[in-house]
């Protein structure tokens, strides 16, 4: 995880990003990898509560479920499992799947786009935030080069080619200044 310090200063208003990817009041909502529970706060409070949180570190989890408790808000169910057995562990299908900063490590991304889908109800969505893909010496926050090495860096078009195939179609991109977009692709049948 990123120290705070700097991420609070990146993202000053994590629920602004979830009104701008689209996540809608009354969805139920998967925070894929959810770290710390940065995003996962923001998410809770949108969907009041309607969000399962998986992250492969039980003490990220332990982290993140005091920042959720912190804003006043509540998540459906904490799940500590690889992201892979997402469909084997989530008790339900979800409208929206939110992966925030993760896949540009994800080993096998077609792989983890099919479990993905396989989770995400017809017409639901599947958003992403990631870096943009300029060099990490240009990405400095607080007087320092942050995030993913260079080359791991995405382009929206690169995330397109590797997540449609799995059945989604991409719906919106937006801009996420300085360094970032998020993208949101629609599951299809
Ligand atoms: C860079 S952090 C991003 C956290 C959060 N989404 C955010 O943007 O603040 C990446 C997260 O992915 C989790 N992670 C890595 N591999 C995983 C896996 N195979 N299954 C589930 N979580 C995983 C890590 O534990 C970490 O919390």
């Amino acid at each position: 995880m990123p120290d705070r310090d700097w991420w609070s200063v990146l993202w000053p208003d994590p629920a602004l990003v979830m009104r701008q990817i689209g996540v809608e009041p009354g969805m139920i909502v998967l925070d894929l990898c959810c770290g710390d529970g940065y995003f996962t706060a923001a998410l809770a409070k949108r969907v009041a509560g309607r969000v399962f949180a998986l992250d492969l570190d039980a003490g990220l989890i332990e982290q993140a479920k005091a920042e959720v408790a912190g804003v006043g808000a509540t998540v459906r169910q904490w799940i500590c499992a690889d992201a892979r057995d997402m469909g084997a562990v989530l008790p339900e299908p979800v409208d929206y799947v939110l992966l925030a900063n993760t896949f540009h490590g994800v080993p096998d991304q077609a792989s983890l786009a099919r479990a993905v889908r396989s989770v995400t109800k017809p017409g639901g969505s599947f958003g992403l935030l990631n870096w943009h893909r300029q060099p990490r010496e240009q990405t400095v926050v607080l007087g320092q080069p942050r995030g993913p090495k260079t080359e791991m860096r995405m382009a929206p078009d690169q995330v397109s080619t590797v997540v449609e195939p799995a059945g989604f179609r991409t719906s919106k991109i937006v801009e996420l200044p300085p360094f970032h977009y998020g993208i949101v692709l629609e599951a299809i049948d």
